[in-house]
């Protein structure tokens, strides 16, 4: 199965898919775009030898023009999944119509609990003992499409959001990187009665 990534900043859950999946299980990295030239995920993806691409919004008329050029270098390369790790753009419904059901995203929260940008600061503003993170399908809302996988962790003393998010981090790397290899052996499907429930078989 062949991957693209989709990632704006740090790239830390790239580089868990460069480290643990890519190149294995039939499952390799082909394509890691960006809308920040400078990200550090561009530079995680060009050490493992992975084309990479930046789409900044000034090249393009606007998001749908972007969508396009990027869904176009996908699907060239020959993206069958497309793992948003750290996307902080919304993707339009032309891109999602260019991979059914093929794009997924990690998000640190445990949904629907948090949608949206700065999940964790929104967590815990909110106080909650439990944080978490959850991998989903992308569908055209925010953080609202069928939910494939979440971990939790009681944190129920934390204050500050780089404590929290240090914790989430080796489950975010651990729940994607699961999740993809899960896809890549058709494991992932969906219950008939009731398409909002992801059926992952053992
Ligand atoms: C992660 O917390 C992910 O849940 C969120 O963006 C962050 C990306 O981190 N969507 P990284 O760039 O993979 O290190």
């Amino acid at each position: 199965m062949n991957v693209g990534v989709l990632a704006s900043g740090e790239g830390s859950n790239l580089q868990a898919i460069l480290d643990r999946v890519h190149g294995r299980e039939g499952i390799e990295v082909v394509a890691v775009g960006s809308d920040k030239p400078d990200a550090r995920a561009l530079e995680r993806a060009r050490a493992a030898n992975v084309p990479v691409r930046a789409f900044p919004a000034g090249e393009h008329a606007d998001r749908a023009a972007r969508d396009v050029a990027m869904s176009d270098w996908l699907a060239g390369a020959g993206a069958e999944l497309v793992v948003l790790a750290g996307y902080m753009q919304l993707v339009d419904p032309a891109f999602l119509d260019r991979f059914p059901q093929r794009v997924i995203n990690v998000h640190p929260a445990l949904l629907p609990a948090f949608p949206g940008i700065r999940a964790v600061e929104q967590a815990l503003a909110y106080g909650v003992k439990v944080f978490g993170v959850t991998v989903h399908f992308v569908d055209e809302g925010v953080d609202s499409g069928p939910i494939i996988a979440q971990r939790a962790v009681e944190l129920p003393d934390a204050t500050g959001p780089q404590e929290v998010r240090a914790a989430l981090r080796p489950l975010e790397h651990d729940l994607l990187t699961g999740v993809i290899r899960l896809i890549a052996r058709g494991a992932v499907g969906f219950d008939r009665e009731n398409p909002r429930r992801v059926v992952v078989q053992p």
